[in-house]
């Protein structure tokens, strides 16, 4: 199982079913996975007693109260997809059980959450290997909110305090509902939303505007920033002075690892269509060529120590190789494990996949001497701690185009795969 876990970077409890799921076909159908997914799916939790308090939201305990492993909250309103399919596909139900918290469980009341590329993608069935046992879902990977209630064994976060964060890509609850279950590790504090103070009796309150972080704001960065910061700094380990090139760097994702790398040291260039350029610039790369009118690889000059590479498709493939220095990394996010297994099913889709990246990576390595992988996102607590401090000093930003209303997530859903409005959108939680 751990061996699984690491090959396709799922989350610990997702792991356990699918490692039972890949067991099923050698023996007798796994009694430990129709378990987890009984008690992971939505709805699926709760006691009987849980559900007599459906419809009713129970308050979050006082300022300092420290939960047990049952959350202070039993149901609550959350967006369900109870199947697959275009943004028509959802249900904004009222009552959804909420499950205990595990002692390193932290229960968020939601304020705003990020629309990722990834929600759209679950929403049309990507993941159904794993994800069509465990329908009715909730999607959604980030989160800007509140901190509700804490598991037992939770020290570094308190009822109360203002967190943002964001889920694994393979977690089964996700993030579209009045509240939210991530690990403690998956959370940090989001910086405040306005400095306060205090300027005599004449003037009563006053707010210092400087590097402030609105929760629709902080909301958008934590999914996008673990992305690049896993392949920036996990797997190319990128140092000061290294250059760093971003293929696509006008998405969030990229504008993430623009920062990122510009904060430790390196220089950065990037591709982006031309109404990204001055956004790209802005946030600190040095170069920002616009791959609908300029050739890559005659305009970008000189050779990179790493590629992120955020559109991988088989042009910006060869592109992003072909400009690394010897040793190079060259990483791009769309890694095949998910569509094979959807494709062939886990226990052919997965070792497939393997087979391809192995063959993709010694063939590389032979011919051009460079490295190459796929990357996933992934929890990071050190990442999330330097995006709050970077957020707090400026410094990182993923700016927000649009806010819709929760209940309005259908028409945020057209608008984002439409390319109606191409930045980030943001769900608001009233
Ligand atoms: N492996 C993982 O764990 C992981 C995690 C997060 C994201 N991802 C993937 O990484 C990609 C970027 O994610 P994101 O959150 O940065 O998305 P995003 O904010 O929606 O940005 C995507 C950017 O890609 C460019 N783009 C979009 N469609 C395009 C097309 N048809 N042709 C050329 N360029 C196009 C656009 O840049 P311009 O505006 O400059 O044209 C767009 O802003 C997505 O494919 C997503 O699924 C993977």
């Amino acid at each position: 199982m751990v061996v699984l876990q690491q090959l396709v970077g799922l989350d610990a409890p997702l792991a356990c079913t699918l490692f039972s799921t890949l067991r099923g076909p050698l023996s007798l159908p796994s009694r430990a996975a129709r378990a987890v997914s009984r008690r992971l799916a939505p709805g699926g939790w709760g006691t009987p007693a849980m559900w007599q308090l459906g419809g009713h939201r129970l308050l979050a305990p006082a300022v300092g109260l420290r939960a047990t492993s049952t959350a202070a909250v039993s149901s609550c309103r959350a967006v369900m997809l109870p199947r697959f399919g275009g943004p028509e596909v959802r249900e904004v139900r009222p009552a959804v059980g909420v499950p205990s918290l595990k002692p390193r469980d932290v229960l968020v009341r939601s304020r705003a959450v990020s629309i990722n590329p990834l929600d759209l993608r679950m929403r049309s069935g990507y993941g159904c290997s794993i994800f069509e046992p465990l329908l009715p879902l909730i999607i959604g990977r980030d989160i800007s909110g509140e901190v509700a209630a804490v598991g037992t064994s939770v020290s570094s976060l308190t009822v109360g305090q203002e967190v943002f964060g964001a889920l694994h890509p393979t977690a089964v609850r996700g993030t579209y509902a009045d509240y939210a279950i991530l690990s403690e590790d998956e959370l940090t504090l989001k910086p405040p939303s306005a400095t306060r103070g205090i300027l005599g009796d004449i003037y009563g309150p006053w707010y210092i505007l400087e590097n402030f972080v609105i929760v629709q704001d902080a909301s958008a960065i934590p999914f996008a920033a673990l992305t690049a910061w896993r392949a920036l700094k996990s797997t190319a380990r990128i140092t000061n002075g290294q250059r760093l090139l971003v293929l696509g760097g006008g998405g969030a994702v990229g504008l993430a690892a623009i920062q990122i790398a510009v904060a430790a040291g390196c220089s950065v260039s990037a591709t982006c269509g031309s109404q990204s350029i001055e956004r790209v610039l802005a946030f600190g790369a040095e170069q920002a060529i616009d791959y609908t009118a300029e050739d890559i690889e005659v305009a970008i000059k000189g050779q990179f120590d790493a590629v992120l590479d955020t559109i991988g498709v088989p042009e910006t493939e060869r592109t992003g190789i072909n400009l690394l220095k010897k040793g190079g990394h060259y990483m791009m996010l769309q890694g095949e494990t998910a569509s094979l297994a959807d494709k062939y099913g886990l226990v052919i889709g997965i070792p497939a996949a393997t087979t391809i990246l192995l063959k993709k990576q010694l063939q590389y390595r032979y011919s051009h001497g460079i490295e190459y992988w796929w990357t996933y996102m992934r929890a990071d607590a050190e990442g999330l701690d330097e995006f709050r401090r970077l957020s707090e000093a400026g410094k990182l930003k993923i700016p927000v185009e649009e806010t819709f209303p929760i209940a309005k997530v259908r028409k945020a859903h057209e608008v984002k795969e439409k390319r109606i409005i191409p930045g980030k959108v943001v769900l608001e939680v009233d």
